[in-house]
């Protein structure tokens, strides 16, 4: 007979689904109604009218910043808005190989070394850390993506937000004001989704009281898998891999009849659309007609309707954010990055939640292996 404690370790399902974690003040899913709220607000209402700035301070101090408190905070915030000499030697040193989200991954570990707050955890300097990544992240990879098209890094244009920065410091180019805000509001809606992967990979290591740098390499280590963050880029691969509206339905019930997964479609919360692909898809049509790139829009739309119809599993935010991005002129391999330079925003605000009211995360496994196994000496073992 199983005791009770045994019983609920047994029912915890693989993926722990369902199972609540942690409280947390910062970001509510409503899976049945298909509603994200960041700290209080509907984040299709901060989609429309906030920037991904403002969001941030909202979720970093749990409020939304009166006008002197706003312009404080930027004033700080474009101050630390540079890379480190040494991040730009560093990502010279990485082999043409290695893929934009190896290279943050292993990137975003060293600027701890650089960070002036390094070795201070007070919770003052750990907000500073919080935005100091989130400003340099997109530098990073901007700065390694031109050098890997042969190109030097540029530095970024003082009192512009993130959104243009990073396209500026990528494309060489004052961004489209169209291109500007349809990146915006994407960063608005990537920048916290609840106890997903990456952000989880984030508070256990941060419960063990590891410092921020090291907790946010862990979530990027987690977000980069094609079952999270890495499904906006298989988006794309698929859309040219079908190349036109025509092929669309009959590539994908062939993948479908292989019982693959078609990424853009399903997730582990919603059990309807996923409430941020209605405003991508808006930005999806508007900027890929705007840049001459409907086709890709036209080829998702297909998609879409081919995957509801057959398996009435429905778009996450992926779907349209790969002809979104493409439309812009972005290179696929940066889509998982981006989801980073977003992201950043909530893994800190979990790291800090986490801290506030701490308690290691140790969950058990119910072990179902051999039992009593006699030790053979090694001459005797007949397998
Ligand atoms: C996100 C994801 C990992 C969630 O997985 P999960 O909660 O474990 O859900 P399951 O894989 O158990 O799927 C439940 C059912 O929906 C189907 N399904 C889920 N996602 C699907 C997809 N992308 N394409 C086709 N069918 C899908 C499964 O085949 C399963 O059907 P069944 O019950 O008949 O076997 C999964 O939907 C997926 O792999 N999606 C593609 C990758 C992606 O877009 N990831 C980004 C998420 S934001």
């Amino acid at each position: 007979m199983k005791s009770s404690d045994e019983q609920k370790l047994a029912e915890a399902g693989a993926g722990l689904e369902d199972i609540v974690a942690c409280n947390s003040e910062i970001c509510c899913i409503d899976g049945t109604n298909g509603r994200l709220v960041y700290r209080g607000y509907d984040v299709l209402e901060l989609a429309e009218k906030s920037t991904f700035e403002e969001v941030a301070y909202l979720l970093w101090y749990g409020c939304l910043p009166r006008v002197t408190e706003f312009k404080a905070f930027l004033d700080g915030f474009t101050g630390s808005m540079k890379l480190p000499v040494e991040t730009t030697m560093i990502l010279r040193m990485f082999p043409k190989a290695a893929t934009p989200m190896e290279v943050i991954r292993t990137a975003v570990s060293s600027l701890g070394h650089w960070d002036p707050d390094s070795g201070n955890t007070g919770l003052d300097a750990c907000l500073r850390k919080a935005q100091r990544l989130t400003l340099r992240i997109p530098l990073l990879v901007a700065a390694h993506q031109r050098l890997r098209e042969g190109l030097e890094p540029i530095k970024p244009v003082p009192g512009h937000g993130i959104a243009f920065n990073f396209l500026y410091t990528l494309q060489g180019k004052e961004p489209d004001p169209l291109v500007e805000r349809a990146f915006d509001v994407a960063l608005i809606l990537h920048a916290d989704h609840e106890l997903n992967a990456s952000t989880f990979a984030a508070r256990v290591t941060a419960a063990t009281m590891a410092d921020i740098y090291s907790s946010v390499t862990s979530a990027i280590g987690t977000l980069k898998g094609p079952l999270h963050g890495g499904a906006n880029m298989e988006v794309m691969q698929l859309i040219d891999e079908i190349g036109s509206p025509q092929r669309a339905e009959r590539i994908i019930l062939e993948k479908l009849a292989g019982k693959l997964k078609i990424p853009g479609f399903g997730h582990r919360v919603y059990r309807c659309e996923d409430p941020r692909v209605s405003v991508l898809r808006d930005y999806a049509r508007t900027v890929t007609a705007h840049t001459g790139r409907s086709i890709y829009f036209q080829i998702t739309q297909e998609i879409e309707r081919v995957v509801i119809e057959q398996t009435r599993v429905f778009p996450n935010v992926d779907l349209y954010t790969a002809s979104l991005y493409t439309a812009m002129g972005l290179p696929r391999e940066l889509f998982t990055p981006i989801f980073a330079i977003s992201r950043i925003v909530g893994w800190t605000s979990h790291i800090l939640e986490q801290w506030a009211n701490n308690r290691l995360i140790r969950p058990r496994a119910e072990y179902v292996g051999p039992a009593d196994r006699l030790y053979l000496p090694i001459e005797d073992r007949s397998r």
